[in-house]
């Protein structure tokens, strides 16, 4: 009888629902599931590392899933976060497009979501809460202005792309085209996509050394990663970046920024991957039920010679 009651109560306990994650103090601990595109760049290490620090910081659970630079399975993460009944989401999307239906779903669960990174193109934007990101076309042009300065107003650029489709690819060539058609001898002569990845861009950055050799002036790369492979695909064509070419990027991370100051790369806009304190910020006002801006603006800044060596000792990444 004793057995067959302990059975029993063995039973019951495995069905019973799991327990809500409890804090030091006793409350209930948040529970935030966060869908990363993926870890394409250095860039993204220090953003993911950033929002799982602050987490951590702050006893919420984090719920993390690496989408391997697959929109498709972020969209199953979101879908698994609503199944698991998350307090709150956190997305850096890879792409602008193709996310309407599952952001109804999330809504219709009524589950908070904050953009984190990067922007979406939704009919409504009710379908998330707030949007934390750096502005990447002002990122552009002042990248454009730069070179359009420095060159008196004359110079043939190459331009490595970052992913088709994503915020910073669209936002960051359109800021600079802006910026350089005050410099009508600054042209694009060519453009190609290179992923955000250092490997991609020394190839592509090796293809136009193949098409177009000494008529390059300067490279324009979405990100560091991509500077970083053209730097190698320069150096190895037996070119001086800094000197025969002049190689620009944006995020102004501590491997770059290395070369910024060693005069290989010639300037970069820094873009904060930082975001983690943010984007809390917005996941605990938004559980709250607080209003929110639509959007944060993260403020960046423009570094070359005049500035580098000075910042290099006082960078936070
Ligand atoms: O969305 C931010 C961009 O994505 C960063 O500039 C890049 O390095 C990353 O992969």
């Amino acid at each position: 009888m004793k057995h067959l009651l302990a059975i029993v109560v063995l039973f019951l306990a495995s069905c019973s629902p799991s327990p809500e994650p409890v804090a030091k103090d006793g409350t209930k601990k948040l529970v935030v599931g966060f869908s990363q595109i993926g870890a394409e760049s250095e860039w993204r290490a220090l953003e993911t590392d950033s929002i799982k620090k602050e987490a951590a910081r702050r006893g919420i659970e984090l719920k993390f899933a690496d989408a391997q630079g697959r929109q498709e399975n972020q969209i199953k993460a979101l879908k698994s976060f609503v199944a698991q009944k998350v307090d709150a989401i956190v997305l850096a999307p890879q792409t602008k497009l193709g996310w309407e239906n599952v952001l109804e779903e999330v809504a219709r669960a009524k589950i908070p979501l904050v953009l984190v990174d990067r922007g979406i193109e939704v009919k409504d934007d009710a379908l998330y809460a707030t949007l934390i990101a750096s502005d990447f076309v002002e990122e552009g042009r002042m990248i454009g202005r730069w070179l359009g300065e420095k060159t008196g107003g004359a110079c043939n650029v190459v331009e490595l792309a970052g992913t088709v489709g994503s915020d910073p690819a669209i936002e960051r060539a359109k800021g600079f085209a802006e910026a350089i058609a005050a410099f009508p001898g600054v042209r694009v002569i060519k453009s190609q996509p290179a992923e955000f990845t250092r490997a991609k861009g020394k190839e592509v950055m090796e293809a136009f050394l193949k098409s177009d050799g000494d008529a390059i002036g300067a490279v324009y790369a979405h990100n560091d990663d991509m500077a970083l492979g053209a730097l190698q695909a320069l150096e190895e064509a037996g070119k001086q970046p800094g000197v025969d070419v002049l190689v620009l990027a944006i995020d102004a991370a501590k491997p770059a920024f290395t070369e910024l100051v060693a005069g290989k790369i010639s300037a970069l806009v820094e873009c904060s991957p930082l975001l983690g304190p943010l984007a809390f910020d917005a996941v605990e006002k938004a559980v709250r039920g607080e209003a929110l801006p639509k959007r944060t603006v993260v403020p960046d800044r423009l570094f070359d010679a005049s500035n580098a060596a000075a910042e290099l000792s006082k960078r936070e990444y």
